[in-house]
């Protein structure tokens, strides 16, 4: 994927292009209650969009407590690495703003994908909105 950039910022920045993204892949693609989806961490959250040639394709949240979130890439841009490249960044400018760890709670389909970026499973599988889910961290 060429030309791909990320940005970074509030919700009053980003919520546009977030709110696209989530829409489609949380609330269409799986299903997820839209009181679900949208929630007051946002208004607190760092947002992160990628850009291909100037469309967003993908998002994610980091929140205060070092929680990655709303991990979502358009359908027909996935398995070309834009979602490691996101979760790099955030990753990364977790790591310049000296948190010691970032975690999240993974859908369980996605656990090899976050394992490939250095995250451990943590804890027992559970279910949040219908969907099975297991904790994760990276610690720095
Ligand atoms: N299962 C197993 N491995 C996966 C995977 C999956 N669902 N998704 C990605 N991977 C692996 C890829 O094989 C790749 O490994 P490689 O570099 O060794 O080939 C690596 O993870 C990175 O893949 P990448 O192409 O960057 O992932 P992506 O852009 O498709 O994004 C998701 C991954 C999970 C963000 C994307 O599938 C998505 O948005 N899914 C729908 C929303 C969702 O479920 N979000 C997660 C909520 S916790």
């Amino acid at each position: 994927m060429q030309q791909l950039q990320i940005l970074s910022g509030s919700w009053e920045q980003f919520a546009q292009d977030a709110k696209l993204i989530r829409e489609q892949v949380f609330i269409q693609e799986q299903q997820i209650a839209a009181e679900d989806e949208w929630d007051s961490e946002d208004a607190v959250s760092l947002h992160f969009i990628a850009y291909d040639q100037g469309q967003a394709i993908a998002t994610a949240r980091l929140l205060e407590n070092n929680s990655i979130g709303r991990v979502a890439v358009l359908k027909e841009y996935r398995g070309q690495g834009v979602g490691r490249v996101l979760m790099q960044s955030i990753i990364q400018l977790a790591q310049q703003q000296g948190r010691s760890f970032v975690k999240l709670s993974s859908q369980v389909h996605a656990l090899p994908f976050y394992a490939s970026l250095g995250f451990i499973a943590e804890g027992e599988e559970y279910l949040d909105c219908g969907i099975p889910h297991m904790d994760m961290r990276l610690c720095f």
